[in-house]
């Protein structure tokens, strides 16, 4: 069975994409120091070696007795506003512990590789919906390092042979079945909104209602994680034919945070109030994708087309997991 290590297999995107994986008949080893992630996310077929990625000991243990053909890397720091406070946990985590693995991969003779990246490397867009070759311009420490983490997998490429691709997410949402979106502390609109919807805050804090969107507040192309782990799939096999290094993962149309805060009622059929504040250091007023290289280069299309239905398997998830995965 081919293997493929997954760093940061625990956390909410990594639980999504182990589980796709696995159903396509990949073996999974899962690095995941468990600090942020939790056990209960992770599919049990998947082994677990519980480290940190820039720990060169377990990373040479985990390629000796493992016959790894491929990386998946996700794990890292992903807090925009935490990264504009404590920029050098960003470059020590995000890019640091990168290279780490990215030397393990090499002394082991391991050399395909895909790579979580985001939106937050092309910062506050000169143009929407933004196509891959926009320039890379982060406005937050989160995004300068997933950029220069791109540009390091581009000369690991010419050097020695790499062959990797960048996933540049947009903004993952939803639930599948038993894994859905838990941080500690969180962060994210979406668990935000459901949590004011189960009564565990009182309001949700909308960060801005003054940017130059059509009701004030920020827009985000939101996609199921689903879609997100299926693009990891379709990647990994078809990694070292495509013509680009990095795509964007993203449906192409942009919801604002009212519209998310309106859907989020409707589909819980509860209130969910909220209350203005500044806004959000380091977030940019629109990020919204131009899909259409992934789905002509991969193939990727994504099955869940709608914010109502990515929200309603959040909610879902929510509804069976009031505490989290803490229950
Ligand atoms: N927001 C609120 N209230 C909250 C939480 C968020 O108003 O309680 C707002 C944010 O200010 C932002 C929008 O909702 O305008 C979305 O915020 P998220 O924190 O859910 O997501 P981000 O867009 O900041 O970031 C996410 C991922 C990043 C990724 C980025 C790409 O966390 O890893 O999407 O778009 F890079």
């Amino acid at each position: 069975m081919p293997h493929v290590l997954v760093t940061g297999a625990a956390g909410y995107i990594g639980s999504a994409v182990t589980a796709a994986l696995i159903r396509e008949g990949y073996g999974v080893v899962a690095l995941d120091s468990l600090g942020t992630g939790n056990r209960a996310a992770l599919a049990p077929e998947a082994t677990l070696v519980r480290a940190e990625v820039g720990d060169q000991a377990a990373l040479d243990r985990v390629f000796q007795s493992h016959s790894i053909e491929a990386v998946v890397h996700l794990a890292g720091l992903i807090q925009v506003g935490e990264s504009m406070t404590e920029p050098g946990l960003y470059y020590s985590g995000n890019v640091v512990n990168g290279l780490a693995l990215l030397e393990a991969m090499r002394r082991n003779g391991v050399s395909r590789l895909v790579f979580s990246s985001s939106a937050a490397v092309y910062g506050v867009p000169q143009q929407v919906p933004i196509p891959e070759d926009h320039p890379i311009a982060a406005v937050n420490p989160y995004g300068a390092t997933k950029a220069v983490f791109e540009e390091i997998l581009r000369w690991y490429g010419q050097a020695h042979g790499f062959q990797s691709v960048s996933l540049r997410y947009f903004n993952a949402a939803g639930a599948v079945g038993p894994y859905g979106e838990d941080h500690r502390p969180e962060s994210h609109l979406v668990p935000n909104a459901f949590r004011v919807a189960l009564g565990r805050d009182e309001y949700l804090p909308v960060f801005g209602d003054d940017y130059p969107t059509e009701d004030g507040t920020a827009v985000r192309d939101y996609i199921h994680v689903e879609d997100i782990a299926a693009a990891h799939v379709q990647a990994l096999s078809r990694l070292g034919q495509l013509p680009r290094l990095a795509y964007n993962v993203g449906l192409g149309r942009g919801f604002s945070v009212r519209q998310v805060v309106d859907t989020a009622e409707r589909v819980s059929g509860r209130p969910i109030p909220v209350r203005i504040e500044p806004r959000r250091a380091g977030d940019s007023p629109v990020l919204v994708a131009d899909p259409r290289a992934i789905k002509s280069d991969l193939g990727w299309h994504p099955r869940h087309d709608g914010l109502e239905e990515i929200l309603a398997s959040a909610w879902e998830w929510h509804l069976a997991h009031p505490f989290g995965y803490s229950n």
